[in-house]
C-alpha cells in the first residue's frame, strides 16, 4: 500500500478509503492490527474520544528486537515523558505548564524574531544562483525558532540543527534502522542534558522567557519537595525536548510543501510574489491543502466499538488528517487550493491534545514564503514539480530536497 507513488501523491489512495467506508482494519498494524479512519468527521471523532489513548510512543520501538530495545532505553524514557504521549490526569497537568511557552504575546515576541532568521538565512542564499529550499532554508528556519523559544544563544543554534537532523532522521522514516536510532537517542540525550542547563540556570536566575515561565508554571502546583525537584529537573527537560520533536519536521516540512503547491499553480506563485503579505491570509490553506501530518494514533484501552466495528485493547487507531482534510463532506472542491475557505482543517489536530504551537508553526509558513518571494521575487524550481522526491514517511509528509534558482 504505501510504495513511492504513494509517498509522491497518497490522496487517490484517501479517496478510495473514504468512499469505501468509516473506518478500515489495518491488518498489518500492530500486534493485533489496527484501523484507519479517512473521513474528517469520523476522525475528529478519535482525537476527541476520551476513551482512546495516547500513551504510543512505544509504537516507535515495538519493530526493534528485546535486546535492541534495551539498548535504547533512555530514548524510550524520554519521549514517553513528552506531552503529546501522555493522557490525563498528566497530560491536563503538564499542558498547563507547556501552554505558557506559547502565549500570545510570546508569539508576537517571535515575529520579529522569525523574520530577522529568515533574512538570515536567506542571505547566505543571496551569493548563490542556485540553492536547496528545503536543506538550506524550510528545514533550518523551525529549528532555529524553536532553538530561540528554548533559551538558546545563537551560537547553540548549529548544535540544535544536529540534534534535529538526527532525530528526525529517526521519527520520520519506515522503519529505521536501529543506528539511524541510536543517533536519535544521541541527540535526544544532548538536546536534554542542555535543557537540564538551560533549566538549572534558570532556576537560580530566573528571566523573561518561555522556560522561566514554565519553571513558574511548575512551583505553582503546589507538588511536595522531591515531586517538585522530579518535574524540574527530569519531566521539564523531556517536555522541551517534546518541543523540538513536535515542531521542528511538522513546521519544515510544511514550508516546503507549501512551496511545492504554489511552484504548481504559477497563477498562484504570481499573487504571491506581487503581494507577500497573503501568505499570512494562505497559511491555513496551505496547512490543509498538503498537510505535514498526515496520521495522528490513538490506542484503544478495552474492547469496545469504533464506528461499528469491535476493537481489541491495544489497537492502534489512525485518523487520516491527510484524508481527512481533502473530505468532500467538509471541504468544497477539496482539490482546489481556495485561500479565502474558512473551515478549520485537522492539520493540527483537534480535542485536547490540539497543537498549542499552531500559531508559531502558521507564523513560521507565512514569514518563511513571505520573506523569501519579497528577496528573490524570481524564484524557480529546478526541473519540474513531479520529479520532487518525497520522504519515506506515512505519518509525515514532506519532501527531501527543492533546488531553486534566484534569477
Ligand atoms: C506547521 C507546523 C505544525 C503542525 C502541522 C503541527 C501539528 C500538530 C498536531 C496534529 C498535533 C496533535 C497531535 C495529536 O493529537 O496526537 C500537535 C501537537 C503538538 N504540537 Fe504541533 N504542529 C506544528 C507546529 C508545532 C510547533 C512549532 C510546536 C512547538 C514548538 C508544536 C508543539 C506541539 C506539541 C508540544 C504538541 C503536543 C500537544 C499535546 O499533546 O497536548 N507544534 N501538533
Amino acid at each position: 500500500m504505501f510504495d513511492a507513488s504513494f509517498f509522491t501523491d497518497p490522496y487517490p489512495l484517501y479517496k478510495r478509503l473514504r468512499s469505501g467506508g468509516a473506518i478500515h482494519f489495518a491488518p498489518g498494524t500492530g500486534k493485533s492490527g489496527g484501523w484507519i479512519v479517512p473521513g474528517y468527521d469520523d476522525a475528529a471523532n478519535v482525537l476527541a474520544d476520551l476513551s482512546l489513548s495516547s500513551a504510543r510512543s512505544g509504537v516507535s520501538f515495538a519493530p526493534y528486537l528485546p535486546e535492541e530495545r534495551s539498548q535504547l532505553q533512555r530514548i524510550q524514557e524520554i519521549f514517553a515523558e513528552s506531552m503529546m504521549f501522555l493522557d490525563p490526569p498528566a497530560h491536563t497537568m503538564w499542558r498547563r505548564i507547556m501552554l505558557k511557552a506559547f502565549t500570545r504575546a510570546r508569539m508576537e515576541e517571535l515575529k520579529p524574531i522569525t523574520t530577522t532568521l529568515a533574512q538570515q538565512l536567506l542571505d547566505a542564499a543571496e551569493d548563490q544562483e542556485q540553492f536547496d529550499f528545503v536543506a538550506d532554508y524550510a528545514n533550518l528556519l523551525p529549528i532555529h525558532v524553536i532553538a530561540h523559544l528554548l533559551g538558546a544563544d545563537v551560537d547553540d543554534h548549529q548544535q540544535f540543527t544536529v540534534w534535529a537532523r538526527d532525530i528526525s532522521a529517526f521519527v520520520s522514516t519506515v522503519g529505521p534502522s536501529l543506528e539511524s536510532a541510536k543517533r536519535a537517542q544521541d541527540a535526544t540525550l544532548a538536546l536534554y542534558g542542555h535543557l537540564q542547563q538551560a533549566i538549572a540556570r534558570r532556576l537560580k536566575t530566573p528571566q523573561e522567557d518561555a522556560i522561566s515561565e514554565m519553571i513558574r508554571e511548575t512551583h505553582e502546583l503546589g507538588l511536595d519537595a522531591a515531586a517538585l525537584d522530579h518535574a524540574l529537573n527530569v519531566s521539564l527537560p523531556a517536555h522541551c525536548v517534546g518541543l523540538l520533536v513536535a515542531g521542528h519536521e511538522t513546521s519544515s516540512n510544511l514550508i516546503g510543501n507549501a512551496m511545492n503547491v504554489a511552484f504548481r499553480r504559477p497563477e498562484l506563485l504570481a499573487e504571491l510574489v506581487k503581494n507577500p503579505a497573503l501568505c499570512h491570509t494562505a497559511a491555513d490553506e496551505f496547512a490543509r491543502f498538503d498537510s505535514s501530518v498526515q496520521i495522528l494514533v490513538r490506542l484503544t484501552k478495552a474492547p469496545g466499538t469504533l464506528l461499528g466495528k469491535a476493537v481489541q485493547p491495544g489497537q492502534v487507531v489512525m485518523a487520516l488528517v491527510g484524508s481527512a482534510n481533502r473530505d468532500e463532506r467538509k471541504f468544497e472542491r477539496p482539490e482546489v487550493f481556495d485561500m479565502h475557505r474558512t473551515e478549520r482543517s485537522l492539520t493540527f489536530g483537534s480535542g485536547r491534545h490540539y497543537c498549542p504551537g499552531t500559531q508559531m508553526g502558521l507564523m513560521e509558513l507565512a514569514i518563511a514564503l513571505e520573506q523569501v518571494l519579497r528577496r528573490f521575487p524570481k524564484l524557480a524550481l529546478v526541473g519540474t514539480p513531479d520529479e520532487l522526491v518525497w520522504r519515506p514517511s506515512v505519518n509525515f509528509r514532506g519532501i527531501t530536497a527543492m533546488p531553486v534558482t534566484t534569477n
